[in-house]
């Protein structure tokens, strides 16, 4: 498996291949790699010829006061699950080489970028969409693979890659749960075992309103009050029902539709989603 530390490199590695008419399948990571991010993983590389993952803790998707300096750093355990997923490349930047001295380029998303988990975490996006696109720069991937479990920025990185005209295809992958329905996280390595326990409550309301959902109930604030209630234990960020796409409130679900909700548990702020369908 080869580890590619700048853009340069990465771009005429990945240029070779297309030269050779090999796809390319792409996975940005932040690393502390789970069986979350091996789905994805793994899909890239059954759906392309070459599978390129990314480990990069991105400074900008931080706020000051939030976790960047102690997010979890596992390099060698990441680097054994790219290798068991059939990853060939990893492109692995330093800080520096992404944000040089006298950076001063943002892109950011709007609308979409401020409801959900912008209201707490406001520059979170921007961040995002700045360092997915220079990573897709460097990657220059055919098709790109992120997890349904960040509903928001799945949104996000749809949006900017067709308004931004990038040619990739965005796959979006399933949630993968702990088998008592936790969604994975690596962020999940904060919680003790008391607050892992509390956190459970997110994953149980949610599949509590599938229930409800299959039950006949279609309006929204009848669903966001029974999440609300089930999640007593912990402190909600927000529950809201949202349209998948344009991740505005909706009150009755007459399409797919995305339950999200963020909560404080402990040290951690953990987010997790449905998409409600009421076909
Ligand atoms: P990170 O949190 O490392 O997640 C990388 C990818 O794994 C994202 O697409 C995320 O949605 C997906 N993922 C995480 N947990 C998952 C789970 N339980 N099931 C399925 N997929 C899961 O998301 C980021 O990094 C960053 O914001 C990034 C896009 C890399 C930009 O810095």
């Amino acid at each position: 498996m080869k580890v590619l530390e700048t853009a340069d490199a990465m771009r005429a590695w990945s240029e070779e291949q297309r030269r050779a008419d090999k796809s390319i399948g792409f996975v940005p990571t932040m690393g502390a790699l789970h069986e979350g991010h091996a789905s994805l993983m793994r899909a890239a590389a059954k759906g392309n010829d070459i599978a390129i993952a990314s480990i990069f803790v991105n400074p900008t998707q931080f706020a000051p006061h939030e976790d960047f300096d102690k997010y979890p750093r596992t390099w060698d355990a990441d680097l054994k699950i790219c290798e068991d997923c059939g990853v060939v490349a990893i492109y692995a930047p330093r800080k520096d080489a992404i944000y040089p001295p006298g950076y001063a380029t943002y892109v950011n998303v709007e609308g979409l970028s401020e409801g959900l988990c912008g209201v707490t975490r406001p520059i979170f996006f921007r961040g995002v969409a700045t360092v997915v696109t220079k990573l897709f720069n460097a990657v220059h991937p055919h098709r790109a693979y992120f997890g349904q479990k960040d509903a928001q920025q799945c949104a996000v990185i749809r949006r900017m890659t067709l308004d931004l005209e990038f040619g990739i295809e965005i796959v979006i992958l399933p949630t993968v749960r702990e088998a008592d329905g936790l969604a994975m996280s690596s962020r999940n390595r904060y919680l003790s075992a008391e607050e892992r326990t509390r956190a459970l409550c997110l994953s149980r309301s949610l599949f509590g309103a599938e229930q409800m959902l299959r039950d006949g109930v279609r309006d929204a604030k009848s669903i966001v009050d029974f999440v609300r209630d089930g999640m007593a234990e912990v402190q909600i960020d927000y529950v809201e029902l949202v349209d998948a796409d344009t991740m505005q409130p909706v009150e009755h679900i007459e399409k797919p539709s995305v339950l999200a909700v963020a909560a404080f548990v402990g040290p951690a702020r953990l987010i997790d989603n449905v998409v409600l369908n009421p076909k």
